[in-house]
């Protein structure tokens, strides 16, 4: 059975989508199932792994709220070898269509994945930078949550108001719910400012934080507009290298030793 998790901070282009796309693909590098979820109605990530072909294709907007068979809405990798359940801009729309319903409005992305939960070892969720119903349906579903936080100024902010949603959830919708890590985005080892930043974080969060950070890396932003992982684009930029190592560090798999 798959375990769930989603990537999830209310800030926007903190790392979200590049490391949903990214540990995603990773993952499955090491010889595991993966489901990536784009729950975003900009569609980054499945833009960014090219599984929005045409138009009128079912969306995950479809699976949750007009019950279409999530197997059929589920594109299979070409170039990277992870499936999508891919997003457009209809999900705009969600939050008001789901906080009309009378009970489990929390609960629909949890259901929707149910029926195909065993074929995976992961399901990555993707998720908005917003705290509304559709970050509270992805905090539902999943097993735990993983925070990237930028290394920039005010960080931080944020994120403390994140950590008493993922309480909110765990007392009410999600008892289970737990904090996989907080991952260092867009590092720069060479600035003052990423070093502090980085140091204040980790004091803060403790063990929380993954020993892995990820740098600033261009080619972590061009994969994208190729529709692939950094692993067909370039496996061996420091980007690549990242994402491979914190996808060991996240499965307690020790790093292979230097050549
Ligand atoms: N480590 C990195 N190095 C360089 N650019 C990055 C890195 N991580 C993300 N980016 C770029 O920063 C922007 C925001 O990242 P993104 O993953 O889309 O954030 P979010 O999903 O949180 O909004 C994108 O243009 C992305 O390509
Ligand atoms: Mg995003």
């Amino acid at each position: 059975m798959a375990k769930i998790i989603a990537i999830s901070n209310q800030k926007g282009g903190v790392g979200k989508t590049t490391t949903a796309i990214n540990l995603s693909s990773a993952l499955s590098h090491l010889g595991n199932k993966v489901l990536l979820v784009d729950f975003d109605s900009q569609g980054n990530a499945s833009q960014g792994l090219d599984a929005l072909t045409s138009n009128g294709q079912p969306t995950v907007y479809n699976v949750i709220l007009e019950d279409y068979p999530i197997e059929k809405a589920i594109v299979h990798g070409q170039k990277t070898p992870v499936d999508i359940l891919p997003a457009n801009i209809s999900l705009a729309g969600a939050d008001l269509v789901m906080d009309r319903l009378d009970y489990g409005k929390e609960q629909l992305l949890k259901a929707a994945l149910e029926p195909v939960r065993d074929e995976y070892d992961f399901i990555i969720i993707d998720c908005p930078p917003s705290l509304g119903l559709l970050n509270t349906n992805a905090l539902t579903a999943a097993d735990s949550v993983l925070i990237p936080v930028q290394c920039e100024y005010y960080a931080l902010e944020g994120v403390t108001q994140l950590l008493l949603t993922i309480r909110l959830v765990q007392k009410t919708s999600n008892p289970n719910l737990s904090i996989e890590g907080i991952l260092m985005t867009m590092f720069d080892y060479r600035t003052r400012l990423s070093v502090d930043v980085s140091q204040e974080v980790r004091h803060t969060f403790g063990r929380l934080v993954y020993q892995n950070s990820i740098p600033r890396n261009v080619k972590l932003s061009e994969a994208p507009s190729r529709g692939v992982s950094i692993f067909e684009y370039d496996t061996r930029c420091k980007g690549a290298k990242a994402y491979a190592s914190l996808a060991r560090e996240m499965l307690h798999i020790e790093e292979e030793p230097a050549p």
